[in-house]
């Protein structure tokens, strides 16, 4: 089988004597002589129509087909004398795949909300909405790793499966092999790996030792957090982009951070014009305007200290104060972003006592080097930091904190055996694509959302 993809024909140049199109109907309108099939196979935001004449093979095949069918046209590709479209298919053959009972098909040509729509999630790639979601998200994907082929960055995978809690936040899935398959779960937790076993939180840890091999990695990879925020913008199950380079400190993984974001905008803008278009009519007018600000602009820089003066000076009521020393919220993160600097803001400087245990330390004693990127609509895309490189410096910080510093032996040894500054970050995928479309809530940004009390498919 094989079939012509509807986005190439659509920009053909020229008539093609014979196309085949694998496709799922749209619309059927039956005229008199012939009928009118629109066909979408995913290749793109577009459907190509297919006109049926009476007395073709293809017309004797139609009974039942009705939107949502499966069916191959086969035809010449004509200029169509219609509007709204160059080419149309005059179809000569059809084959009928999986027809779809109209009674019980829930896409019916309707605007359905993106709740129903979550509730078929194994459906909704085939609405306009969704398709131009999902080619976003993989246009995206691909952009990233050629954003750091182009740097000369390498691939690396970490694991999944992990025994430590990098962000020290308490935030992860417990993996067992207990009371699987009728076994009794072992009395003493999780044995197979001989100590407690989780879900990784971010591949951090072990992307700084690959990085203090290879000189610049990063890893793409799915990440858990049991954290049971039940918001917009958190999944349980979520895809974090996180680069790591050695001999870099603070300045050059703000200028990564930032570069990163607003090539991938760029490059979705480019290739994924139409599937952006469709969200700036649809979903979030002016979206398109500022993606492309996001492009041309460099974003704004702000010391964490800075940031809380200008939150607690700027007259807003909101919900949680801005002090000195509490972590920034949501709203906080938009008003910067959103209304006070108008465009994306990377607030650097923050005080320990909100941050990780690995941040670099500043020489005042009270901030480490961290910085966030905070983007209008969603807050927090991007979190990282220059990592503290000082054998005694971090294992003082270990143990204020409570732990162990036995436990991070190998964490520690990276200090131990030639460390260097380095640093790096991590970027919320969904949140990038929110970003990119305006989706507003994170369960529609990701094929098959993970939120508390959602599992099904
Ligand atoms: O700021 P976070 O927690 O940073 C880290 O995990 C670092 N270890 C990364 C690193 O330096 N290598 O998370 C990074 C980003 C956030 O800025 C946010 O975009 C996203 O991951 N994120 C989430 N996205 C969706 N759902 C959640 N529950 C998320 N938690 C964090
Ligand atoms: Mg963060």
């Amino acid at each position: 089988m094989s079939f012509t993809p509807v986005v190439d024909i659509l920009h053909s140049a020229t008539p093609l004597e014979r196309v085949r199109i694998g496709g799922w109907v749209r619309t059927r309108r039956d005229a008199k002589g012939f009928t009118f099939l629109e066909l979408n196979d995913g290749s793109c935001l577009a459907n190509v129509q297919c006109i049926v004449d009476e007395g073709t093979p293809a017309h004797a095949r139609l009974e039942g087909v009705n939107t949502g069918a499966a069916v191959a046209v086969s035809g010449a590709l004509v200029e169509s004398p219609g509007k709204g479209q160059k080419w149309e298919v005059r179809a000569e053959e059809m084959t009928v795949f999986g027809l779809a009972d109209p009674e019980s098909f829930p896409l019916q040509k309707k605007r359905h909300s993106d709740e129903f729509l979550r509730s078929i999630a194994h459906l909704r790639a085939r609405t306009n909405k969704y398709g131009a979601a999902f080619r976003i998200r993989s246009e995206a994907a691909l952009a990233v790793h050629r954003f750091f082929a182009g740097r000369g960055f390498a691939c690396v995978h970490t694991p999944v499966l992990t025994g430590s809690d990098c962000e020290g936040a308490g935030e992860m899935f417990r993996v067992t092999t207990g009371d699987v398959c009728g076994a009794p779960a072992p009395a003493n937790g999780d044995e197979f790996f001989g100590k407690a076993c989780n879900l990784t939180v971010s591949g951090q840890l072990e992307a700084e030792c690959l990085a203090l091999g290879l000189g610049k990695v990063y890893s793409f990879g799915p990440t858990f957090r049991a954290e049971n925020s039940n918001t917009p913008r958190h999944a349980a199950e979520f895809w974090m982009i996180e680069p790591e380079a050695a001999f870099a400190d603070l300045e050059d993984n703000m200028e990564l951070g930032e570069s990163l974001t607003r090539f991938v905008v760029g490059q979705v803008l480019e290739r994924r014009a139409e599937d952006v278009e469709l969200f700036d009519k649809f979903v979030d007018k002016g979206l398109i305007a500022r993606l492309q600000s996001i492009v041309e602009q460099p974003f704004a820089r702000c010391p964490y200290r800075e940031a809380v003066k200008i939150l607690a000076s700027s007259g807003r009521a909101f919900d949680f104060p801005a002090v000195f020393g509490k972590d920034l919220q949501t709203e906080h993160e938009r008003f910067l972003s959103e209304e006070h600097f108008k465009r994306p803001v990377i607030v650097f400087d923050y005080p320990k006592e909100i941050k990780a245990f690995y941040m670099r330390l500043n020489d005042d004693g009270e901030t480490v080097a961290a910085m966030d990127v905070l983007v209008p609509r969603i807050g927090e895309l991007i979190g990282g930091s220059q990592r503290e490189e000082r054998l005694d410096v971090l294992t003082a910080r270990i143990r204020e904190l409570g732990q162990d510093p036995a436990a991070y032996w190998w964490y520690l040894d990276l200090r131990r055996f030639g460390s260097v500054p380095h640093s790096g970050f991590g970027m919320g995928f969904e949140r990038l694509v929110m970003l990119l479309t305006g989706i507003s809530n994170i369960r529609d940004a990701i094929p098959f959302p993970r939120t508390p009390g959602s599992l099904e498919f």
